[in-house]
């Protein structure tokens, strides 16, 4: 991401986060304890909605300098010091293998280049029983006007959104790579831009 899109990205965000992201994220994660990784962290648009508990051990890794930058400095101002920020890209996650109970990824499915990849990598650093907690916009029903349009705009809303893909089947991706939906809501990004309103968000077990 260039370092304008990366600074006025909280800004453009800022309405849906109020309108419905923060209330799902902290839905999400109002469980996560142990070891948990967030892939794609980006500026930080969760940090504040984990548990503040002491059994928790938050990594977050986030590719894009510019967004990274962003993201350090918001552990720096709010004096957060058990959090680890990482480098790695989804695709290759520099960890051990059964690190983590669980791995968060909001918005991040849609952008990274390989999402086979990104799963297969996120199971390998997954626990035996441990969740895949998403939150992602993905495609709408296909044969829908909205996927039609999706599906033309696709290759210019790369090219503007870095890298993000309007026609992700991101369930079916997930299912692919083995995981088991423990939970799923299908539900509209409220003030979002028609093409990215179809959200999933869940958790989905690796055993
Ligand atoms: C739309 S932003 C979402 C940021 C944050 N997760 C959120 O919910 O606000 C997508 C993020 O995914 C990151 N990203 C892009 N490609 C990635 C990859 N291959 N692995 C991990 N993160 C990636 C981008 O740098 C960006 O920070």
């Amino acid at each position: 991401m260039s370092f304008l899109t990366a600074f006025f990205y909280d800004k453009c965000m800022k309405a849906t986060e109020d309108a419905c992201l923060i209330e799902w994220r902290r839905g999400l994660l109002k469980n996560v304890e142990g070891k948990v990784l967030e892939i794609g962290a980006g500026t930080g648009a969760s940090l504040e909605l984990y548990p503040d508990s002491s059994k928790l051990q938050l990594s977050l890794s986030e590719p894009d300098k510019n967004m990274r930058v962003q993201l350090e400095e918001k552990i720096r101002s709010k004096n957060l010091t058990q959090i680890s920020v990482l480098s790695c890209s989804s695709e290759k996650i520099d960890s051990d293998d059964e690190t983590f109970d669980f791995v968060f990824a909001s918005l991040v499915c849609c952008t990274v280049n390989d999402v086979e990849a990104s799963l297969k990598e996120i199971k390998r650093v997954l626990k035996p029983n441990g969740s895949f907690i998403f939150l992602e916009h993905v495609a709408s029903e296909c044969g829908s006007d909205r996927r039609k349009w999706q599906n033309r705009l696709n290759p210019f809303w790369r090219k503007l959104a870095g890298n993000c893909h309007l026609n992700r089947e991101t369930e079916s991706y997930i299912e692919d790579a083995g995981f088991t939906f423990h939970e799923i809501k299908h539900e509209s990004m409220r003030t979002a831009m028609a093409l990215v309103r179809p959200t999933i968000r869940g958790i989905a077990k690796k055993s």
